[in-house]
């Protein structure tokens, strides 16, 4: 826990171990509201957009972590690469299966990190293997919840897929789900992609849009994280904001399919509070700060600017407030969780040359925003330990 902070010169340090990291910068922990702990070996893989990237690449990949040894490896080596890349909180999807929640949520638990997730509620539209039905899916979620949400810095979050892979009746159960469970997250997809909006308003022909499903399965409200949330009409930018719903900008992911350009300022304009992620393994980049050089671009083509000042904002406490934990995790103040990183603006060759003109704080941080990655993370702490080899 962070005690107290101050000043060096005014602080009351007998007795504690002193670690002196200067030069480099000392921040919160980044958080990374959106990403799939069963796609980390799905990054780079070649499809034309986002339908053809699910099918072809990432629905038989997932299938694999039916096999509980498969997930406990791999849930070492996902939070090892978060936490290589300065992240110390993170809101994951799990797959459809059960063992692979339990194996994220052991290995965070094993860490102390902080790690919301839930296993993947998808009862059609998806191959043999990665489907499981209205009541096995509503059944398996109230177990995980029951044995994990709350449990050390652990939280569940209720995780239909999206409309596409849910039945109706499922859509049911995550709100049944949804209104038994008020204190956990729900995590979704929305409105990403052209032919995924024509596909889902098909599927819910009721609906009067593809936010209209989600609300009239009761699954908007403050604690909603709604992936994507690009192409989205008037209506819908009132009905989110009406439910306090929080829309995630995935930048690197949104350029790697193609899907279009986040409108960061009209979202805002509305009234709501964008949280901002890498969606792995739609997205390039485990590393925030590359998350932050993608969005300063996509911005840019919607002559929107995003001054590093806000950056660094919007990765720690900005997200920290759209997941409703800013008492605890992504500030400096006393009484959080002393999750931090340690950053280098001259790790690299080209980012020591750059720095060499630096003119002052903001420069420094825009470089680190503009050039960084995992290199410029010099040391990750969670819970006050720190894990970066
Ligand atoms: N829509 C439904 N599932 C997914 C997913 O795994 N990744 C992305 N980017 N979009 C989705
Ligand atoms: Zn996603």
């Amino acid at each position: 826990m962070i005690r107290a902070m101050a000043d060096f010169a005014t602080l009351d340090v007998a007795g504690a171990e002193v670690i002196d990291h200067r030069p480099h910068l000392v921040m919160p922990g980044f958080i990374d509201t959106h990403l799939h702990f069963p796609q980390t070996q799905v990054i780079a893989s070649w499809a034309a957009e986002l339908l053809d990237w699910l099918n072809d690449y990432t629905f038989p990949e997932e299938t694999r972590y039916q096999d509980p040894a498969l997930c406990a490896t791999m849930a070492a080596r996902f939070l090892d690469r978060l936490t290589d890349h300065g992240t110390t909180t993170a809101v994951a999807y799990a797959s459809v299966h059960t063992s692979s929640a339990e194996a994220l949520f052991a290995e965070a638990l094993k860490r102390n990190m902080r790690l919301i997730t839930g296993k993947v509620l998808m009862d059609r539209n998806a191959p043999e293997g990665l489907r499981d039905t209205a009541q096995s899916g509503y059944d398996d979620s109230k177990r995980l919840i029951a044995r994990w949400h709350g449990k050390g810095r652990l939280g569940y979050a209720i995780t239909p897929r999206f409309a596409i892979t849910s039945t109706p009746a499922q859509m049911q159960a995550a709100q049944t789900l949804a209104h038994e469970h008020p204190d956990c997250h729900i995590q979704t997809h929305l409105s990403e992609n052209h032919a995924e909006i024509a596909l889902a308003c098909e599927l819910y022909p009721e609906a009067a849009d593809y936010t209209d499903i989600y609300a009239h399965y009761g699954l908007l409200r403050g604690n909603s994280l709604l992936g994507h949330a690009i192409h989205l009409s008037e209506r819908e930018v009132g009905a989110l904001a009406e439910a306090d719903a929080k829309p995630v900008f995935c930048p690197t992911s949104n350029l790697f399919l193609g899907s279009g350009l986040f409108d960061d300022a009209r979202l805002r304009a509305a009234g709501l509070t964008n949280a901002l992620a890498t969606d792995i393994g739609g997205g390039t980049s485990y590393s925030m700060l590359q998350t932050l050089a993608e969005s300063y671009k996509v911005l840019q083509l919607q002559r929107q600017r995003l001054h590093p000042f806000r950056a660094f904002h919007w990765i720690t406490r900005g997200n920290a407030e759209a997941l409703g934990m800013a008492d605890r995790v992504g500030t400096l103040d006393p009484g959080t969780e002393a999750d931090l990183v340690v950053l280098d603006a001259r790790a690299t060759p080209a980012m020591a040359q750059r720095m060499e003109r630096a003119r002052g704080l903001m420069d420094e941080l825009f470089t680190l925003q503009v050039m960084g990655d995992d290199r410029a993370v010099v040391q990750t702490y969670v819970a006050g330990v720190a894990c970066k080899r």
